[in-house]
C-alpha cells in the first residue's frame, strides 16, 4: 500500500485532491494530511472521510522541522504532494512576510525532511520514493494579449507579485534539490483552478457569494485581464498522473487552452446562477448585473496567463477532460447546495470544527 503525506489538504486543491485519490484508489492507498489551518484550511471540506481508517490528520506548520521530521520517522512516506502554501495575491501585496516563510522556508523543510528520509548512505534514494511540488503559471508572469504566446515549461521565471516571487523561490529550491542530489521529484506549474470548496476571496466563489448576498462585485481595472481557467479535478487527475508517470526531476505544465476575460467570467457566472436558481429561491433577486462595480486596479496586475500544455499530453497523456461550460455549472451548482459552506466560511464557524474532532 502506497502512503502519501498531503500537505495544504484542508485547502481548496489538497482537499479536492484528497477527495479524487481516494475516489480512485479506494483502500489501495494511505493519506495523511498535515496542515497548519490558516484562515484557509477548512477541515470540514474533509468531514466524509473522518472514519476512514486509510485517511489521517496531522495539524502541524510545514516550517516547523521537528514536527515534519516526526511524521517521516513515524510513517514510511512513499509520495509527498505538497499543496501548503499562501495561496492569494492580494494578501501577499498587503502582507508578503508570510509568503516568503511559508512558501520557501516551509518548502525547504518538506525538502530537508524528505532527503534525510529517503536517502540512502550511498547518497542515491530509496526506490519509488518521490516528492511533487505543486506550483503555479504565475511563476512565469505576464503575457501579451496577442492570443498566440504561451507559458512554456522552458520559459524564464518573471514573477511581479510577492505571492508569484515566493512561488518562483519554492520551484527554484525543488529544481535545486534535483540537480543537487537527484532529490526524486517533479514540479507542476498548473493555471487558475475553479470548483467546489474555494475559499470566497478568489475570484469565482467570491462572485457566487456576493451575488447570491447581492453585494457588488469589484472587477478590477478593465476586466480584460486574462486568466486560463482549468476544473480542480482535472488538476487533481494530472498531480496524480504526473507523480505516476511523469519523468523523475520534470517539470509539466498543466492547463487546458481555457482563456477567459475577467469579465466574460463576471457575465457567466450572474447569468448561470439566474438559469440555475429556481424563481422561488429567495436568493434569486439579489442576482443582477446591476452589481457589477468596476474598482481600482490591482497593483502590479498580470495581463494574461495561458498554458501549453503540450509535455503533459506528449509524454503523460493527460488532457482536461471537463469543458469550461460544463465545469463552471457544476461548481456553481455545488454552492447554491451547500449554502452552509459559504455561511461558516464567511462567519468563521469553519475553524471551531477542529477543536470539535481533534481538540
Ligand atoms: P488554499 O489557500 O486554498 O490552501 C492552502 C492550504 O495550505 C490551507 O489548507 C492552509 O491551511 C495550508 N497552509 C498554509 N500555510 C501553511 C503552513 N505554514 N503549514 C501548513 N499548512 C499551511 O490554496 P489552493 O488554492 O488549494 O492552492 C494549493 C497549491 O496550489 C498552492 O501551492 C498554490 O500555490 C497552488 N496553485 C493554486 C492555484 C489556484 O488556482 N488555486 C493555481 C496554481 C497553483
Ligand atoms: P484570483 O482569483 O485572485 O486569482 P489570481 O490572481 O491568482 O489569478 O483573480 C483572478 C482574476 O480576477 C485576476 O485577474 C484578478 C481578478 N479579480 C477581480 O477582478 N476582482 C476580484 O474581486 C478578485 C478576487 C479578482
Amino acid at each position: 500500500m502506497r502512503t502519501y503525506l498531503v500537505t495544504g489538504g484542508a485547502g481548496f486543491i489538497g482537499s479536492n485532491y484528497i477527495h479524487y485519490m481516494f475516489r480512485k484508489y479506494g483502500s489501495e492507498i494511505r493519506i495523511i494530511n498535515v496542515d497548519a489551518l490558516t484562515y484557509a484550511g477548512n477541515l470540514e471540506n474533509l468531514k466524509d472521510l473522518e472514519n476512514n481508517d486509510n485517511y489521517s490528520f496531522v495539524r502541524a506548520d510545514i516550517t516547523d522541522r521537528d514536527a515534519i521530521a516526526d511524521i517521516f520517522k513515524n510513517n514510511d512516506i512513499d509520495r509527498v504532494v505538497h499543496f501548503a502554501a499562501e495561496s492569494h495575491v492580494d494578501r501577499s501585496i498587503k502582507d508578503p512576510e508570510v509568503f516568503v516563510i511559508t512558501n520557501v522556508v516551509g518548502t525547504a523543510t518538506m525538502l530537508n525532511c524528505a532527503k534525510a528520509a529517503w536517502e540512502l548512505p550511498d547518497g542515491t534514494f530509496k526506490e519509488g520514493k518521490k516528492f511533487l511540488h505543486v506550483s503555479t503559471d504565475e511563476v512565469f508572469g505576464s503575457l501579451p494579449d496577442d492570443g498566440k504566446s504561451y507559458f512554456y515549461e522552458t520559459t524564464p521565471f518573471s514573477p511581479h507579485s510577492p505571492y508569484s516571487a515566493s512561488k518562483a523561490g519554492s520551484d527554484l529550491l525543488v529544481k535545486a534539490y534535483m540537480d543537487t542530489y537527484k532529490f526524486p521529484a517533479n514540479i507542476t506549474n498548473t493555471s487558475n483552478n475553479y470548483g467546489p470548496y474555494q475559499f470566497p476571496e478568489k475570484l469565482i466563489p467570491l462572485l457566487i457569494h456576493n451575488s447570491l448576498e447581492g453585494r457588488d462585485l469589484p472587477v478590477y481595472g478593465d476586466g480584460m485581464n486574462i486568466r486560463d481557467w482549468l476544473y480542480v479535478d482535472d488538476h487533481a487527475k494530472g498531480i496524480d498522473m504526473v507523480m505516476e508517470q511523469g519523468r523523475l526531476f520534470e517539470t509539466y505544465n498543466i492547463g487546458g487552452h481555457n482563456e477567459k476575460r475577467n469579465i466574460e467570467i463576471v457575465n457567466l457566472v450572474i447569468e448561470t446562477l439566474l438559469e440555475l436558481l429556481p424563481d422561488d429561491d429567495p436568493r434569486k433577486k439579489n442576482v443582477s448585473k446591476d452589481l457589477i462595480k468596476f474598482v481600482e486596479d490591482r497593483k502590479g496586475h498580470d495581463r494574461r496567463y495561458a498554458i501549453a500544455p503540450d509535455k503533459i499530453k506528449k509524454e503523460v497523456g493527460w488532457e482536461p477532460e471537463t469543458t469550461f461550460e460544463v465545469g463552471i455549472k457544476k461548481t456553481i451548482k455545488w454552492y447554491l447546495e451547500n449554502p452552509e459552506w459559504f455561511e461558516r466560511v464567511t462567519s468563521g464557524a469553519y475553524q471551531e470544527y477542529y477543536e470539535k474532532m481533534y481538540g
